[in-house]
């Protein structure tokens, strides 16, 4: 049956009972639809696209999650308080070791006792890798996690052999070199690690053994047929697009790639960093949008490349790098205590609409990854004695622990703006989740100004009993967080929501989400 919009929202007043956002409430207000079919879906969200990555950049490793000699750590050297704070992303997977970094390694400098381990000169970010987290130290970190390892394998400076030999070293049982080499050095069992990257961002000048996407595409192909006849049960991840300078063809990378990998890769990576150099809010509220046109693409030049046998082996997307990075970049990026970017409130809100993007596009994205963690523009920050947690981790933490099943795609009437590089950009930014009659409804007004008043629908079912309301927000759009301070955070209440309909006022620059019973 029609469901009809609550009159006295047409009428655009505030509306008896309307519940009032949490604290950051203002006084005007717009008005908006949101209507929720349940049997409308996208496909299931995949747990992997709340997955994050660290890289021996910085302080993201070390003085990071992993901190020798520190009373924070335990006998391995993992920091057990940012252990802690790690578990409540509920990281699905964890990329490691880069990153630019992954295009210099060599693994096997990585195991064996530590203080034999030898220390290297570092190029990707100017410093002394001493090797004390390797293989082992990793693994070990995403068992005790119980998160999925994804290992991107070196096919800068690398070779073929390296690369498959990594793979015999982690998953094959026994009886061979390396296999046998792994438990001399203490794992008897193989970790049977699944997630396998070729290579980083091979399409970047700035990558030790940058390639053209034809060289890639080749180099990439014979190291992907020895992993995968290494252990045939991994899954590959292929270095798509990461630059998107001016004059870039992005789009003929990831088709040259495509057609050399098809058959092999089980995944295409993609990059993508956002940033208000410019300190325009509203451009920068919009970023979303064209990480969701650059989704589209992708998602049709892999079809694209599938047309000709569409049983092939099918490939996703993997963001697996994204956030938002322009403050800490540049020529600070050599040495020690680098990209350590501090996030204020809009920086979280245009994350959640990032999740958001990934929530929309279930179907084909199924990993994305934050880079990063830790220190390393992360939603976690430490020091020698204590850490803090970032703006944007609170949008994290509430998608990774609740919007799961399946995607809805749902409507929404709102008020635009305009932009200059995306045109009419709602001030709304809306995905819904639907798990066994749960609904999870994430909302970000990206109006700085004014509240939005929105009817929300149901078209199936009907809404009943208690709501969750967590809202992240803050007292005004640069806010930030840092050690003893958390003015960015998530604040909760409940709703009492009943019948088919309900109203609801979300609050300027706040990210809301709303979990309940629809059925
Ligand atoms: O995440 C920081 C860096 O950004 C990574 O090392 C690289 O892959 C990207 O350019």
């Amino acid at each position: 049956m029609k469901k009809r919009i609550p009159h006295l929202l047409i009428q655009g007043v505030l509306i008896a009972g309307l519940t009032t956002g949490l604290v950051f409430a203002q006084q005007k207000s717009s008005v908006a639809r949101i209507k929720i079919d349940t049997d409308r879906t996208i496909g299931q969200i995949d747990k992997m696209i709340y997955g994050n990555f660290i890289e021996h950049l910085g302080r993201c490793i070390e003085g990071g999650v992993f901190q020798e000699g520190s009373p924070l750590s335990d006998a391995n050297g993992y920091r057990k308080d940012v252990f802690e704070a790690v578990k409540g992303l509920q990281v699905s997977i964890l990329r490691w070791p880069g990153g630019n970094f992954a295009s210099g390694y060599h693994w096997e400098d990585g195991i064996g006792p530590r203080n034999q381990r030898p220390a290297r000169l570092e190029l990707a970010w100017g410093t002394t890798e001493s090797n004390r987290f390797g293989t082992h130290e990793f693994l070990n970190y995403c068992e005790l996690l119980g998160t999925q390892p994804y290992i991107c394998v070196n096919l800068g400076t690398g070779s073929w052999d390296e690369a498959k030999f990594w793979v015999e070293y982690c998953n094959v049982k026994g009886g061979t070199r390396y296999s046998d080499w792994r438990r001399k050095n203490g794992r008897e069992k193989p970790w049977g690690v699944v997630y396998w990257g070729l290579g980083n961002e091979m399409d970047g000048p700035w990558q030790m053994g940058h390639r053209s996407a034809e060289d890639y595409g080749r180099f990439a192909l014979e190291a992907a047929k020895l992993m995968r006849w290494t252990d045939p049960a991994i899954k590959l991840i292929a270095a798509g697009s990461s630059n998107y300078g001016p004059g870039v063809d992005w789009i003929g990378w990831n088709r040259t790639l495509l057609d050399s990998l098809k058959g092999y890769i089980d995944y295409l990576s993609l990059h993508r960093y956002v940033g208000n150099p410019d300190n325009d809010y509203y451009e920068f509220l919009a970023s979303s949008q064209d990480l969701g046109e650059k989704t589209k693409i992708a998602q049709g030049l892999i079809r694209a490349a599938l047309a000709d046998n569409p049983q092939r082996r099918p490939i996703y997307i993997a963001w697996d790098e994204w956030n938002v990075w322009y403050r800490a970049r540049g020529e600070k990026e050599r040495g020690r205590e680098i990209l350590e970017e501090k996030y204020n409130l809009e920086d979280a809100l245009v994350v959640a609409t990032f999740l958001n993007t990934f929530v929309n596009n279930a179907h084909i994205v199924k990993m994305a990854n934050m880079a990063q963690l830790v220190n390393v523009i992360a939603p976690i920050f430490t020091n020698d004695k204590d850490l803090y947690l970032q703006t944007i981790y609170y949008p994290l933490q509430l998608f990774a622990n609740n919007s799961q099943g399946s995607a809805l795609d749902v409507f929404v009437d709102c008020p635009t703006y305009k932009t200059r590089k995306y045109g009419a950009v709602p001030y709304l930014d809306v995905s819904a989740a639907y798990d066994n009659g749960t609904l999870v409804l994430n909302v970000v007004n990206r109006h700085r100004d004014q509240a939005m008043e929105v009817a929300i629908l149901s078209q199936q079912g009907e809404f009943a009993g208690n709501f969750e309301v967590a809202e992240v927000n803050g007292p005004d759009i640069k806010a930030e967080n840092t050690f003893g301070s958390a003015k960015v955070q998530t604040t909760r209440k409940s709703l009492s929501v009943k019948g088919d309909h309900f109203a609801y006022q979300f609050p300027p620059h706040s990210y809301t989400m709303l979990k309940g019973a629809l059925r």
